[in-house]
């Protein structure tokens, strides 16, 4: 519905509002520093609001993670998996989002189809928050943003990032979050393999500088972030011609010594040791990745406040 802050992809919130996120992220986990993981923010800001969390696919950090943001603004959270639902046996998309939007204040959802997301969210009252969809994720990359920032001591105005593997997902988030930011960001994936062209082509049209080529050698070189994701996600088909064509591009101690001396290794996770990653890399000194986990609870909180009107 019009006039709703849906977060379906990190343009929603436009780059002030993205910048807005990620500081007001920053300074809500810093006040609540040393309070146990349950304890409320002192503020509460969402004292009797109450989120439903939907998924179509598996999850870990996104379940988690959104329901400690819950309890630590003040609020509650319902996760469903999607299975359980009427929408399991046929219940549209939309009746569900029209139903649930009499029930709760706000709604995320994982789903397989991005075209099912945008079809809740014009049905529904509430904000709709994308927890993950074969097009984008948003939450991810907001969470990365802010552990690069707290991890290099800087804005990611200007800096270098590496994207090694897969054109997906998360990948095609991370193009949004160059256009919106402004930092550059190499791609190197197999051919057949490149992120969406209209996500591409998109921050370009706001003036990021986004290369897309074939040699993970050429977009690690000098890079400030190297960042990989799996080779198959979720709902990918999986077999031996894709691993073949993946196989050169896995993030290994050579390949991060190309980048810069202080360069940071981010992986969203699950990781699939030893074939996107080495143990040697996500277990070493440069990675990031623990905190990247740990970041998506401050990061959807402040996503959240945005959806709720309760940030500029
Ligand atoms: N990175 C991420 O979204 O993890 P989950 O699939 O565990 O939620
Ligand atoms: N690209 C992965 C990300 C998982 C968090 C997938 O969609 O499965």
């Amino acid at each position: 519905m019009a006039g709703l802050r849906h977060v379906l992809n990190l343009s929603d919130l436009g780059p002030g509002g993205l910048r807005r996120v990620l500081d007001h992220a920053k300074a809500r986990k810093a006040a609540r520093r040393g309070l146990p993981h349950g304890a409320p923010d002192s503020d509460a800001p969402l004292a009797g609001h109450v989120l439903a969390s939907v998924f179509e696919k598996p999850s870990t950090r996104t379940r988690i993670s959104f329901e400690i943001a819950m309890r630590q603004l003040g609020g509650s959270a319902l996760t469903l998996a999607a299975g359980d639902m009427q929408l399991g046996r046929g219940e549209t998309v939309a009746d569900t989002a029209r139903v649930m939007s009499g029930f709760v204040d706000a709604v995320m959802i994982r789903a397989n189809s991005h075209a099912d997301v945008e079809a809740f969210a014009r049905n529904a009252a509430v904000p709709l928050v994308n927890g993950l969809t074969d097009m984008s994720h948003p939450c991810q990359i907001a969470a990365d943003l802010m552990t690069v920032e707290e991890r290099l001591g800087r804005g990611v105005e200007g800096m270098v990032w590496a994207w090694v593997g897969d054109g997906n997902n998360v990948c095609n988030s991370t193009i949004e979050a160059a256009g919106l930011l402004g930092f550059t960001l190499r791609i190197a994936c197999p051919h057949g393999h490149e992120p969406d062209e209209g996500f591409v082509a998109a921050a370009r049209a706001r003036g990021a500088d986004i290369r897309i080529g074939h040699s993970p050698e050429e977009a690690v070189a000098g890079a400030d972030v190297v960042v990989t994701d799996t080779w198959v996600s979720m709902g990918q088909a999986d077999n031996d011609e894709r691993r073949r064509a993946f196989e050169p591009f896995q993030v290994d101690p050579m390949l991060m010594a190309q980048a810069s001396a202080g360069a940071i290794f981010l992986h969203c996770l699950p990781a699939h040791r030893g074939e996107e990653v080495t143990d040697s890399v996500i277990d070493g000194p440069q990675s990031a990745v623990w905190d990247e986990a740990a970041n998506r609870v401050h990061a959807q909180k402040a996503l959240l406040l945005w959806a709720l009107g309760k940030l500029d």
